[in-house]
């Protein structure tokens, strides 16, 4: 799994930010009719009094409401305008995915007509716009749950929103327990709690603390489940406003569903009436090759068919580019939006009338008993695949074109699996020992990962020097851990590093990894792609060539800024991207990781050190960091996996793909058609009992 998929704490926070004091033009107007016309338009709306008054009432109330109906951009205002936010208090909303929050706040901000970061803001792992007078907060629940760290009766706030709870995200489930707890907590009288009761004037910490109100949106029908985990919470259901949908199948199966998207992108693009296309794949590669197919093959269109445009949407995309989707296309074009499972609940994007499904979500799959995660590609639930037509009857009849028989449809499962019963819990854990919280397997989740997970889970904290033998956070490695924002094994890695003196060279790592696909690899030009390459490619393995990728890019940027004066950072990395086939958009979001990450570090007071060209030890650095995912070369050729006897591939985009060396350690484990493995370094397999000694044994 990439480091960047735990959540974590915040930097840049805009104190000083200045009001606009522009005055309003004639088009300000008109906009802000627009927007009030707008708000007053979604079904939300009409049953505003009645939420205020149900929240009032109760201290847990589910909103179950369709996509689009105006749950998350308008509740917070309608809590807000009820005077929930007296005293300074908060509403923090959350949302499993980054992507959702930034665009929400930003749009919520529009609507209300203050700058971003006033009195609504989002934050968001290395990236907060809030200040002092944020009151409408919207976070990732990994956020939340960071805070709770810091702040455990969660002080600040007085209405916690967790949205889009049906998706069952990891975080989710995990803050859905926690927040059961503080709201036990702050029920109780003052005397009772751990908070200091002086009845101080400024801030928090002597203050009566209110009861938390909470507040749990989906967009599954089926609120049951959060009901019986609140005791038989009220549920509220919101009527959506949902225009028919003709769901289109294929005759046969699909042998590729990207061919298939195309060639349906272009029949509607060249034979349907005007209305945007969304269609869903699974990650930023597919997203990108279909971008680029679609580019291509206009141009092979008479010029007055030429007017559609891709627009691409996925988490890892910077905010600003996501923002494109939601615009309108220019006029007389069609916009093509090629999102990832993003797009079914957790935005809305206007304008959709089309919607093309083939049927996949790309989703993390664990094996408790051979303790390795891969991300894999599977077929969407019945619950997801509704969604996804809905999109196309937002505004208007709609079309869907599901890229499969109708008689695939009802083998699907009903809906995807509580993702906490699939990924390795080694981070949640790290967390919830953290809070305080012990007892992880008596701990009360909406649904219990199994025994075997948890156990695994603790072992391989042990093994990581988070956990002591009694599976006590070990001090101060598992509370340095559990403060960094990454995966454990990650921060784990720069703890070690530190130690190593390659500690610079392993941040490089880290927030390299932290993205998707760093280099530009198009089918047709795959070697001249790797041919420019070559001079950063290192022996070694794709670790090393991160680093080099990342210090010749830095070391170019120097150099233009020093002889041209030139301060136009991101146009001379385009050009550097460009001409060395290495994907703009990645080592963008790489830099700016590499600094958050690094300021963290420095905080815990590390000394970033670099261990110049003794690459040697960052190899046995990587070796000690990653020793449990470790490979070994067998008579065939393929690989066996150390910890979990699997047989795997060296993955083709790996610089080590022809080299094929002994052993290797690496980070990710991925199945398509086989299993790959990603991101390797080659090592001495002597290391690993050396550096791992406590896993690891020698023959006698
Ligand atoms: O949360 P829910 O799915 O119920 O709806 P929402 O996200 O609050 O969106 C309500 C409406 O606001 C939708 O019709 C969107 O088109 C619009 N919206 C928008 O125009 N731009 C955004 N960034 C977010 C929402
Ligand atoms: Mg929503």
């Amino acid at each position: 799994m990439p480091p960047t998929m735990a959540q974590g704490e915040v930097k840049n926070t805009v104190e000083n930010r200045k009001p606009n004091l522009k005055p309003p033009t004639a088009s300000h107007y008109s906009v802000r009719q627009k927007i009030a016309e707008h708000r007053k338009s979604l079904p939300i709306a009409s049953v505003e009094k009645r939420l205020v008054e149900e929240v009032n009432k109760n201290d847990v109330l589910i909103i179950v409401g369709e996509t689009g109906s105006g749950k998350t951009t308008q509740l917070p205002q309608f809590l807000y305008s009820a005077g929930f936010c007296r005293e300074g208090k908060m509403i923090g909303i959350t949302q499993p995915r980054r992507i959702a929050a930034v665009t929400v706040a930003k749009r919520v901000a529009e609507e209300c007509d203050v700058e971003l970061g006033q009195r609504v803001g989002y934050s968001i792992r290395f990236d907060d716009s809030t200040s002092s007078s944020t009151r409408l907060k919207y976070m990732t629940d990994g956020l939340l749950l960071r805070e709770a760290l810091l702040d455990p009766q969660l002080s600040r706030y007085s209405v916690i929103i967790v949205d889009e709870a049906h998706e069952r995200a990891v975080h989710t489930d995990v803050l859905l327990a926690l927040l059961k707890k503080v709201q036990r907590a702050r029920a109780k009288p003052v005397s009772e709690r751990t908070v200091n009761g002086n009845g101080g004037l400024r801030g928090c910490q002597g203050r009566k603390l209110s009861p938390l109100k909470l507040i749990i949106m989906s967009a599954s029908l089926d609120a049951r489940v959060f009901s019986e985990y609140f005791g038989g919470a009220k549920a509220v259901h919101v009527q959506g406003r949902q225009f028919p949908v003709d769901i289109m199948y294929t005759v046969h199966p699909e042998s590729d569903y990207i061919d298939a998207a195309l060639v349906t992108i272009f029949q509607i693009h060249l034979e349907e009436n005007p209305g945007d296309i969304l269609v869903f794949l699974t990650g930023q590669d597919e997203i990108e090759s279909v971008d680029r197919l679609v580019r291509e093959r206009l141009q092979h269109l008479p010029e007055e068919s030429r007017k559609l445009l891709p627009l691409a949407i996925f988490a890892a995309l910077p905010s600003e580019q996501q923002m494109r989707a939601f615009a309108p296309a220019p006029a007389g074009f069609r916009k093509v939006i090629l999102a990832t499972n993003i797009a079914e609940t957790s935005i809305t994007i206007p304008g959709i009338r089309y919607v093309i499904d083939p049927g996949f979500v790309k989703t993390r799959h664990y094996e408790p008993s051979k303790g390795i995660e891969s991300l894999v590609v599977v077929p969407a639930s019945k619950a997801q695949t509704l969604q996804r037509s809905g999109r196309a009857g937002r505004e208007g009849p709609g079309k869907c074109f599901r890229l499969y028989p109708e008689r695939e449809f009802e083998k699907l499962e009903d809906s995807a699996k509580p993702e906490i019963k699939s990924v390795n819990l080694s981070n949640v854990i790290l967390q919830l020992k953290a809070l305080g919280i012990d007892d992880i397997v008596g701990f009360d989740f909406i649904d219990k990962p199994s025994r075997v997970a948890i156990i695994k889970a603790l072992a391989e904290l042990r093994l990581l020097g988070a956990l002591t033998d009694d599976c006590k956070l070990e001090d101060p490695t598992g509370y340095q851990m559990s403060r960094l924002p990454l995966e454990p094994v990650y921060s784990r890695a720069l703890i070690l590093a530190n130690t190593f003196n390659c500690l610079e060279e392993m941040l490089i790592t880290v927030a390299m990894l932290s993205v998707e696909s760093i280099f530009y690899d198009p089918r047709e030009k795959r070697d001249e792609a790797r041919a420019s390459r070559n001079h950063f490619t290192s022996v070694e393995g794709d670790h090393l060539t991160y680093v080099s990728v990342y210090r010749e890019s830095d070391e170019f940027l120097e150099k233009r800024r020093k002889e041209s004066g030139e301060n136009k950072v991101d146009k001379i990395m385009k050009k550097w991207c460009i001409d060395n086939f290495v994907n703009h958009r990645s080592l963008k979001h790489a830099r700016d990781t590499y600094r958050q990450i690094r300021g963290h570090v420095e905080q815990m007071g590390f000394n970033v050190s670099s261990c110049g060209n003794d690459m040697l030890e960052f190899r046995r650095c990587l070796s000690a960091s990653f020793f449990l995912k470790a490979a070994q070369r067998q008579l065939d050729g393929t690989y066996r996996a150390l910890e979990s006897g699997e047989i795997v591939h060296i993955h083709p985009t790996s610089v080590l793909f022809r080299g094929k060396p002994e052993c290797v350690i690496f980070n990710e484990l991925m199945q398509t058609s086989k299993k790959y493995i990603k991101n390797l370094t080659r090592i001495d397999p002597l290391w690993l009992a050396e550096l791992a000694p406590h896993h690891y044994k020698t023959d006698e």
